[in-house]
């Protein structure tokens, strides 16, 4: 018997999405490194193995491609993977919303994902398009109890605003979404409270480390279960030391300032070390 408003999910479903976001805090802090899907090779990123193999060990969580797991990442030991399973799209095609499903969910369990992820473009011209691929992905994972993480992109002329990121959270609920990915905003406390599934902020374009924590600090306070961050860690001059104070944020509500304090005494004492 399930109590009024207890979420109904399989054993596997929990037990899956507790591999992402920690049972001890409630949060999580993912790495985002599924942009070569659709923008090639992202700065920071052009040869992935030897960015991600120093930071990985300090994400609850990696977001990539299949194609950069075979090649670029180690099985061994590798955190929960988020396997993006959407594409078909680039950066200079004629329209970014117009995506597919690129993977099955059988490459998805042969590569022990513990969740897949996907965008959805509400307002854009392949809007029906996206919706209709989160549906089916859904009904596809649920058969076997994987989590699905839907992705609110948004496309060149839409606005990043409360009331849009509040209907685009909604909708991928709605649709059976069991973790949504979106952008901070003002009024972000509304986006969180009109979705009934957990949200992770991306992290966006490269900010100022300090602003960067901001953002994170902000994310939490209004609501979101964690971050799932790329290029402000993966771009950082020092991305190994980037990711733990993005951590002490989310998981322990380490102020801003003390986080950036210990970022900079981190990246001194390197750099002492390497004289
Ligand atoms: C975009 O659709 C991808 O899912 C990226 O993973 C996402 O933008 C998050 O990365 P970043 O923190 O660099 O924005």
């Amino acid at each position: 018997m399930k109590a009024e408003g207890e979420v109904v999910m399989s054993w596997g479903l929990f037990n899956r999405l507790s591999r992402i976001i920690r049972p001890e805090t409630g949060k999580t802090v993912m790495l985002a490194i599924d942009h070569g899907y659709f923008l090639g090779p992202t700065t920071g990123l052009e040869v992935p193995s030897k960015t991600i193999g120093p930071i990985a060990p300090y994400a609850d969580a990696l977001m990539a491609t299949r194609g950069i797991l075979r090649t670029s990442i180690s099985p061994y030991g590798s955190p929960p993977v988020v396997l993006r399973v959407s594409g078909g799209n680039s950066i200079i095609g004629e329209e970014l919303s117009n995506e597919g499903i690129t993977t099955s969910i059988e490459d998805a369990l042969r590569l022990n994902a513990a969740a897949v992820a996907m965008s959805i473009y509400v307002g854009s011209p392949y809007e029906h398009q996206t919706l209709m691929n989160l549906s089916s992905l859904v009904n596809e994972a649920e058969r076997y109890s994987v989590p699905v993480l839907a992705v609110t992109a948004v496309g060149r002329d839409m606005k990043r605003d409360a009331r849009y990121l509040a209907l685009c959270c909604r909708i991928a609920a709605e649709l059976g979404a069991h973790m949504v990915k979106t952008y901070h905003c003002e009024g972000f406390e509304e986006v969180v409270g009109s979705c009934p599934v957990p949200i992770v902020v991306a992290g966006g374009k490269k900010l100022p480390e300090k602003k960067a924590l901001e953002l994170t600090s902000d994310a939490i306070k209004d609501g979101a279960v964690g971050v799932d961050m790329g290029r402000n860690i993966f771009q950082s001059d020092d991305p190994v030391n980037m990711i733990q104070a993005v951590g002490a944020v989310v998981h322990h509500n380490v102020p801003v300032a003390e986080a950036y304090k210990m970022l900079q005494e981190a990246k001194k004492q390197k750099s002492s070390e390497k004289k």
